[in-house]
Parts: C-alpha cells; sequence; structure tokens
C-alpha cells in the first residue's frame, strides 16, 4: 500500500494514498484497511453558525458546471417521473437545469429537448383556463387543487375574454355565477403581444402599478402564454445568450452518442452519461468519446455515478466537467438494501472534495462535484454544498412540482405525486433496457408516493431562500465562502446524536 505521499505521477495510482491522507484529516490519527470507518450521512451532520454580517438575500449561488454557468446550483435528475420538457423549462427559468431524462427512443427524447429548448424565459405557456360560462366553484376547485389564483377565460377559438383574480372573488356567496361576472374583462387588462421582447415584458412588470401579471395575445387575441411578476421580476434572460439552459442524459452505449451530437446540435447545455456504476469501462469510455465530440462547445459533460476516489479520479481524468457523487442514497433507492453496496452522503462528498482540492493542489484539473440523492431539504442542500459539492442533483424533490412528469402526465393519486426509481419494478418492466443494463430484473429501486407542492414558482423560491439563509448564518457570501469556513473552522460540522437529531425537527 502506498503509504508516502502523492508523489506518483499517474494520479490514478494515487486513490488510495488520498484515502488514507483523508482519514487522517479527519481522524486526526492514521488507519489501515479491515477496520469499517466511520461514515456520515446528510443528516448525521449540522452546521455550526458563525458571526454573520449578512442578510439572507445576499448570498449568491452562481457556479460553475464546466464551461456553463448556473444561476443557482441545482439540477432536476433524469428520471421518468421528474424531467421532461416541462420541468426542464420551468429549471432553466430559475437558473437551474433539468436534465431530460433518457428515453428508449432517441426521436422522443429530442423532440422533449427541442420543446424545453424554445421554451421563452418565464412564459407559463399553458395556464389552466376556464370558459365564461363555467361557475365561481370551478375556480374556487383550481384554486383549492393547483393553488393558481389567476384563472384567464377564454372562448372555445382560444380566445382570451378576461382573467379571474380569486382574491377578487367573494366565493362563499357566489358560487353557482358564472366567471364572467367575476372576471376583469379583456378590454381593461394589460397585455402583451407575441413579438413584445423579454426585456420589455419584465422592465413594465418591475415598474407598473397594478400589473403584476401580463397574459400574451397573438394578432387573433388567441391566448398564447401568461407572465407572472413573481417569476420574472429576478429572471436573468442574457445568462445562456438568451436560450434556456437544458440537459439531457445519455447512456454508455457508443450508439448514444449521436443521440448527444443531434443534442448539442439543438442547443443543449449538459450531457449526462447516466449510470448506477460510473466506475467502469464503458462508462469512462463515453465520457472519452463525448469529450472528442463536444471539442469546444459550451457543453458541460457530466458522468457518474460513483462513491469512491478512484472513480471519482478515472472520470476526471476521462474529461468529465462533473462528477456526480452517490450510490445508495436515493430516496427511492434500494441499492444498499438489495447488494450490501453503498456510501453515505455527507463523509462520501468530503472525501471526494478533498481528493479534488489535493489533486489540483498538485495542478491536477479536476472535475466539478454534483451531489445526487438524499437531497431532499434545502438544510440538505446547504450541507451537501459545506462538504464540497458545487451542485446537486434531486428527485424527491422536484417529483412535487406541477411541473414534472408525474403530475404532467399522471397527476394525483390521493393528493400524492408518483415517484418512482429508476431500477423499480415498474421502471424496469416498461423500460427493460435501460440504463441500469440490458436484461436487468433484479429491482435497485422502489415506487412510491411523493409529496405535490404545486408549480415551482410557488415553492421554489423560498427553497432557494433558504439555502442563501444557510450561507449567511455561517457567514458566507458565496458557496466557496462557506465551504472555506467549514473546513477551516474547528468545529463547523457537529455530529448529531439522536437525541440531537430529534432537535433537529420541529416537534409540534
Ligand atoms: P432523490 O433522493 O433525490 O434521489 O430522490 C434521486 C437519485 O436517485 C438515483 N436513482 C436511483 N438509485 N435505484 C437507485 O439505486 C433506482 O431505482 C434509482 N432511480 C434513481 C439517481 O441518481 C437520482 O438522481
Amino acid at each position: 500500500m502506498m503509504r508516502k505521499g502523492i508523489e506518483s505521477k499517474d494520479i490514478l495510482m494515487s486513490a488510495q494514498v488520498l484515502e488514507h491522507r483523508y482519514w487522517e484529516w479527519v481522524l486526526g490519527r492514521e488507519v489501515g484497511p479491515g477496520y469499517p470507518l466511520p461514515a456520515y450521512a446528510l443528516s448525521d451532520v449540522t452546521i455550526m453558525p458563525w458571526h454573520s454580517t449578512i442578510s439572507p438575500y445576499e448570498p449568491v449561488l452562481d457556479v460553475n458546471a464546466g464551461p456553463v454557468r448556473l444561476k443557482v446550483p441545482f439540477l432536476s435528475a433524469p428520471m421518468d417521473t421528474v424531467t421532461g420538457e416541462v420541468l426542464a423549462a420551468a429549471m432553466s427559468d430559475f437558473g437551474g437545469c433539468g436534465i431530460i431524462y433518457r428515453s428508449r427512443k432517441a426521436d422522443e427524447q429530442l423532440a422533449w429537448v427541442e420543446h424545453a429548448l424554445r421554451h421563452k424565459t418565464c412564459l407559463v405557456e399553458k395556464p389552466i383556463c376556464l370558459k365564461r360560462d363555467d361557475t365561481v366553484s370551478e375556480a374556487q376547485m383550481i384554486l383549492d387543487t393547483k393553488g393558481f389564483s389567476t384563472i384567464p377565460i377564454v372562448g372555445d377559438d382560444g380566445k382570451l375574454d378576461g382573467i379571474v383574480f380569486t382574491r377578487d372573488v367573494n366565493f362563499r356567496w357566489h358560487m353557482d355565477e358564472p366567471v364572467s361576472k367575476w372576471m376583469m374583462p379583456v378590454k381593461r387588462l394589460k397585455k402583451v403581444d407575441t413579438r413584445t421582447s423579454f426585456l420589455k415584458i419584465q422592465k413594465r412588470l418591475r415598474n407598473e402599478q397594478q400589473c403584476s401579471v401580463l397574459p400574451v395575445v397573438d394578432d387573433e387575441g388567441r391566448l398564447a402564454g401568461i407572465y407572472f411578476m413573481k417569476d420574472v421580476v429576478d429572471a436573468d434572460p442574457s445568462a445562456h445568450g438568451g436560450k434556456p439552459t437544458v440537459g439531457m442524459a445519455i447512456n454508455e452505449g457508443q450508439e448514444d452518442i449521436a443521440r448527444a451530437r443531434a443534442g448539442i446540435d439543438l442547443g443543449v447545455s449538459m450531457i449526462v452519461i447516466d449510470s448506477s456504476h460510473g466506475n467502469c469501462i464503458p462508462v469512462i469510455e463515453q465520457v472519452k468519446r463525448l469529450r472528442e465530440m463536444v471539442g469546444s462547445k459550451k457543453v458541460c459533460i457530466v458522468a457518474g455515478n460513483v462513491a469512491d476516489i478512484d472513480g471519482y479520479l478515472r472520470l476526471s481524468e476521462a474529461g468529465a466537467d462533473l462528477v456526480k457523487l452517490g450510490v445508495g442514497p436515493g430516496s427511492i433507492c434500494s441499492t444498499s438494501e438489495g447488494t450490501g453496496v453503498g456510501y453515505p452522503m455527507f463523509t462520501l462528498i468530503q472525501k471526494i472534495s478533498f481528493a479534488k482540492r489535493t489533486a489540483e493542489g498538485l495542478g491536477y484539473r479536476m472535475a466539478g462535484i454534483v451531489a445526487d440523492g438524499s437531497i431532499n431539504t434545502p438544510g440538505d442542500v446547504v450541507k451537501a454544498l459545506s462538504a464540497g459539492a458545487d451542485l446537486v442533483m434531486a428527485g424527491k424533490m422536484f417529483v412535487a412540482a406541477s411541473e414534472s412528469i408525474s403530475y404532467v402526465k399522471f397527476g394525483l393519486k390521493d393528493g400524492k405525486v408518483i415517484y418512482r426509481g429508476m431500477a423499480s419494478k415498474e421502471a424496469i418492466k416498461e423500460r427493460n433496457a435501460g440504463r441500469y443494463g440490458k436484461g436487468k430484473r433484479a429491482p435497485e429501486g422502489v415506487s412510491g408516493r411523493g409529496e405535490w407542492r404545486g408549480p415551482l414558482r410557488t415553492w421554489f423560491p423560498q427553497t432557494l431562500e433558504l439555502v442563501r439563509g444557510g450561507l449567511a448564518h455561517t457567514g458566507s457570501r458565496t458557496i466557496s465562502e462557506l465551504q472555506k469556513y467549514c473546513i477551516e473552522t474547528l468545529g463547523a460540522w457537529a455530529l448529531l446524536t439522536p437525541a440531537g437529531r430529534e432537535q433537529n425537527a420541529p416537534r409540534v
């Protein structure tokens, strides 16, 4: 066993050296193989606050994903209940990136990519509408079940007749009346046409009084979508040259290079090689092929998943811009239970981040880190970032959005959305030759129900606010300041006892 230090020219030889160094750093003593070492999940730790002069609104969450700049460090998972064209478009509006899942048919996936890329920044293209003669009780139903308080009223020809703002409706006494009686008629509405630029729309929503929404109508007066002030005011449409930031997943098969090329021609910003075991020759070779194909284009290559330093080094060396970490922690994942293999997320991120810093110190170009799996709350996000992740990927968090495939396709079942692992019995059956290997029969994932939280714009800004709040509590203005604080400050992370964990959550 190499125990001297990282002298080898070949970084790949150094995984065990880095492993030794990491354990020495965290335990303060040398350890040898054979003894199970303490590795922690995100929920095992909490972050110590620090003197701060920073308000919760100040921290910036911008991050470089290879050559692509994102405003927030969030990727939505390429899963068949999570990211399709609708969620990918919405993720882009918030400055993150949705990774459209790999459908078996390349044409189908590319059509979704194309659709997401056509999306106009922050435009809600298909709002839920009512007709003039529908009743007030139907408007209440939309408010109660979907949470939408702005309901366009359209005719059979798609022409906009008006908008019902539910705050103006006296529901209790007028349930059976037609909505037309309560709507603001089209002639009194502020609106824009389909040619109006986003900048102009943003200016109006920012500055005009009584202008919280702007419906878009075409030359015939048909409704073409609606802009909401909440979505638009802080959006930065110039961030990616005005086009949405959209990603797509491929697998390790050589034939998927053609699919990736087609995606890049359409304008995707991220290609994710999606595998449950990324530290293997086919994935490494796929990274190399992609690297060669992408050349100097502004496309971020993501590969994974791995849960060991060796895998991270190999994928970095092959040319990945980002490496996805996580084997076993996903909320729909049964890999650890089924196979006995996996790794707790906090220690995994911290260890790989240690390897990254050390190798970079030696002059190596290393891939950024994506924490993937068990990132379910804003607190999980902050802890993952603090441990060294550059970005997070989440499935459960985003299946909750009205833009998820699950909600768009299947709606609610008993008030919840369907969420299933890509290696669940159900998903394997439907997609027998998917990313988890041809002919795979034993499931490594489960299927269940997840919480539904409504459209991204009604809750995701609060998630971002809480993540910024986490940075502010430690006096950090950026993600790298948070990481520096945690690495350099004695006691920055606390290990929770069962009582501590209980205290960490509300108990009323
Ligand atoms: P969260 O916790 O965000 O996790 O819901 C999403 C991540 O879980 C991975 N994934 C799976 N892992 N069996 C697994 O072992 C599965 O069936 C499965 N499906 C998804 C994936 O990395 C995703 O991003």
